[in-house]
């Protein structure tokens, strides 16, 4: 039911004001440049003065001074007294900078990521920030996009969870509180299964796939209440999301009762011409609106066709009005009617920022992230002799990951200060730390990896620390190589023929090809693009003041040939039976079909064996027993998959169900149960909008990770 005061206020607006309120436009636009006349991007957008005192939002404003200026000026001129809203891309932190999504969907901790989104919410409420485009829900299987990074990895289930554990730690109970922003989840739909991994390209996808593996993301997103949806930039069944009716209305709206406010992505009302659905922008803004997109973000073809459109009776306003009222709606939800500034507050903004209880968090958080992917006994290291450390991140600060908001390089902890800090009695030596330019350039650096042969002839160990330039990854950086570049290839490989034992460290926001490290590795740890105290968490894994409990939440392709390599496949009519199995089976001739490692995938410092795996009489609940057979006490991440035998399409070969974190002492011991429910054995049979549960023989798992697990096979009849 609508609020008296804003059916009034859409009563009293005129079509092109509210035409204004849903279009958002970044800060240049506004004025605040005093130089800012209508021959520049206003005159670009074909704007009328009068237009920016109706614009409904801005994106953008990072500044809590400047925002405050900012409404000032707006409610000074807009004549209702409406309010802008402010929205920012605030992915893993604003100024304290968390690890990227992808690698805190490794930490399986969905308390962590909770927090890290209640701090991200509590800095940008001072900052003036009203709502954050985020959580990103997207589901990838294609480590050559550069936006996994953005995505918490490849499961359905694991996606869902952190979703909605990120939109609780932004809105809490309720939005309007202090400290808290709204969420908008995104990119819906289905951006992550871009075809080659090239950003932007075309995604095709079946229904009954979408519905599947990826939707479930996204309707997680709403049922925790998000404020709002932003649509991707890609086509769903050849039309893109922006304008697709069966996406934003029977589903989003109908099947899942989303009652929030719709927001395009960056310009891309504009690009359904580009796509070739929308002849020009009045036929664009005309299938934006009519799909029910709510908010067009730069750019401004509502402003420039919606009257026309009316005035021709090709659009109801009464369609307009609804889109304005869910805009006015959020508003009030956010309280910004009775608050137009929210928390905004530039002395709290400098006092909260990077805060010490934030930075403790964002260890605590980076260290969970981390992954420890192979382990010949280096590791954990005394705090005592002599260590190597070389490659370009080993003193690097440029640890912060794609969309790093107001994040300084400057303010993150490096591998070696991090080192230092923690075991300032290991004498370090350095050799071929050179700055991270280097690793996009080729160059002959033959005599620089001799030199730092030379340098470390007396340290039987280095620390190794590679990976990718961060602005390498994020948006529009898909790439067709994911191995090391040559010249730190070089350095590994020479470091390694003079006997070195190696302990790599990749800094990454993908999955990378890293097979050749692997092999010339000891231990090879994935430390992903950390955030702020990067170098801290690190130290604490590397010396063991943190038993690693990462796991992978996205699969590591031996090669680029093998993607897409993902573990919930379906079986194919020809499985391999085994890895030299090659005969008219669904195999490569030149390399195995698994990857180098699966989802899921980690290890620790302790040894967790896994036994008695058991069903109830009744076969809905599943019991295994975990003991940590080891000295050391750690945190096991106990995985649970499933997988349905026959149905009526084919189903994959298991699926992630349920996940627990269990912290077990040395010698301990502890029974852990799965309660099998409706919801974990149903599926999409086709593009039915219901998951469907078909009797008949299931096979529950249980395990340390997706190709390390035991299972029991059962015929359930109902549940
Ligand atoms: C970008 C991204 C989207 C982001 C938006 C606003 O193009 O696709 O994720 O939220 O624009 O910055």
């Amino acid at each position: 039911m609508t609020k008296p005061f804003i059916a009034e206020l859409v009563k009293r607006m005129s079509l092109r004001e509210k035409a204004a309120q849903m279009t958002q436009l970044t800060p240049l636009f506004f004025g605040l440049e005093e130089d800012m006349d209508l021959t520049g991007p206003l005159g670009e957008k074909q704007l009328k003065p009068d237009d920016m005192k109706h614009v409904g939002s801005v994106l953008g404003v990072y500044d809590a001074s400047k925002f405050i200026r900012l409404q000032r000026k707006h409610l000074e001129e807009n004549p209702y007294g409406i309010p802008l809203m402010n929205l920012c891309d605030v992915t893993h932190g604003l100024r304290t900078v968390f690890p990227i999504p992808l690698a805190m969907g490794c930490s399986f901790d969905m308390e962590a990521v909770k927090q890290s989104a209640a701090v991200a919410a509590r800095e940008s409420a001072y900052m003036g920030i009203h709502v954050t485009y985020a959580p990103m829900g997207d589901l990838v299987r294609d480590p050559r996009w550069g936006r996994v990074m953005e995505s918490p990895g490849e499961d359905t289930y694991l996606n869902a969870r952190f979703v909605e554990s990120m939109v609780a730690g932004f809105q809490g109970d309720d939005p309007r509180s202090p400290e808290k922003v709204g969420a908008c989840f995104k990119h819906f739909a289905g951006y992550g299964a871009a075809e080659g991994g090239r950003d932007y390209n075309t995604v095709d996808l079946s229904r009954g796939v979408l519905r599947e593996y990826h939707l479930p993301a996204y309707l997680a997103a709403v049922r925790a209440g998000a404020l709002m949806a932003m649509t991707s930039f890609n086509t769903v069944e050849r039309i893109p999301a922006t304008v697709n009716k069966w996406l934003l209305r029977d589903v989003l709206r109908k099947e899942w009762q989303f009652a929030g406010a719709v927001v395009s992505d960056f310009n891309s009302i504009d690009e359904v011409i580009c796509h070739g659905v929308a002849a020009d922008g009045k036929e664009a803004a005309y299938k934006s609106v009519t799909a029910g997109l709510d908010i067009e973000m730069m750019s401004t073809h509502y402003l420039n066709e919606l009257e026309q459109l009316v005035a021709a009776g090709e659009v109801n306003e009464a369609l307009i009005d609804q889109s304005v009222i869910r805009v006015l709606e959020l508003k009030d939800r956010l309280g910004l009617f009775e608050n137009p500034y929210k928390d905004c507050d530039p002395a709290k903004s400098e006092e909260v920022n990077l805060s010490p209880e934030h930075r403790r968090i964002a260890r605590d958080v980076a260290r969970k992230s981390i992954v420890l992917l192979k382990n010949e006994d280096v590791l954990p290291l005394a705090k005592r002799g002599k260590i190597g450390l070389a490659g370009p991140f080993a003193e690097s600060r440029k640890v912060l990951g794609g969309w790093w908001a107001l994040g300084k390089a400057e303010e993150c902890v490096s591998l070696k200060e991090g080192l230092i800090q923690a075991a300032p009695g290991v004498e370090i030596v350095t050799a071929m730390t050179g700055e991270l330019e280097r690793i996009r350039n080729g160059g002959d650096v033959k005599d620089e990896v001799a030199d730092a042969v030379d340098t470390l002839r007396d340290c039987e160990t280095v620390i190794v620390a590679v990976g990718e330039h961060m602005e390498d990854t994020g948006e529009a950086c898909s790439k067709t190589e994911l191995r090391l570049s040559p010249n730190q290839r070089k350095l590994i490989e020479a470091l390694s023929e003079a006997g070195k034992k190696l302990i790599m460290i990749v800094f990454s926001g993908r999955p990378l090809v890293l097979e050749e490290a692997e092999a010339r590795s000891a231990a090879l740890v994935q430390a992903w693009f950390l955030g702020n105290e990067s170098g801290n968490a690190l130290a604490d894994v590397l010396f063991g003041d943190y038993n690693p409990s990462g796991r992978l939440s996205m699969s590591f392709p031996r090669s680029i040939g093998q993607i897409p390599v993902y573990y919930n496949r379906l079986n194919t009519g020809r499985p391999q039976k085994s890895e030299s199995d090659k005969d008219f089976v669904s195999s490569y001739l030149d390399s195995s079909n698994s990857p180098l490692f699966p989802f899921g995938y980690g290890l620790s410092y302790s040894r967790f064996e896994y036994s008695g795996l058991s069903l109830s009489e009744d076969a809905l609940t599943a019991s295994v027993q975990v003991e940590n057979v080891s000295s050391v006490g750690g945190t096991e991440t106990v995985q649970w998959y499933i997988r349905d035998i026959a149905a009526s399409v084919s189903r994959p070969v298991k699926e992630l169900k349920h996940f627990e974190k269990v912290s077990l002492q040395a010698g301990e011991k502890r029974t852990l149960h799965l309660k099998i429910t409706k919801e974990m054995l149903s599926f999409y049979a086709d593009s039915s909008s219901d998951p469907v549960f078909e009797p008949g023989e299931f096979q529950i798992m249980a395990g340390r990770h997706s190709e390390d697990i035991s299972g029991i096979t059962v015929r359930i009849e109902e549940i």
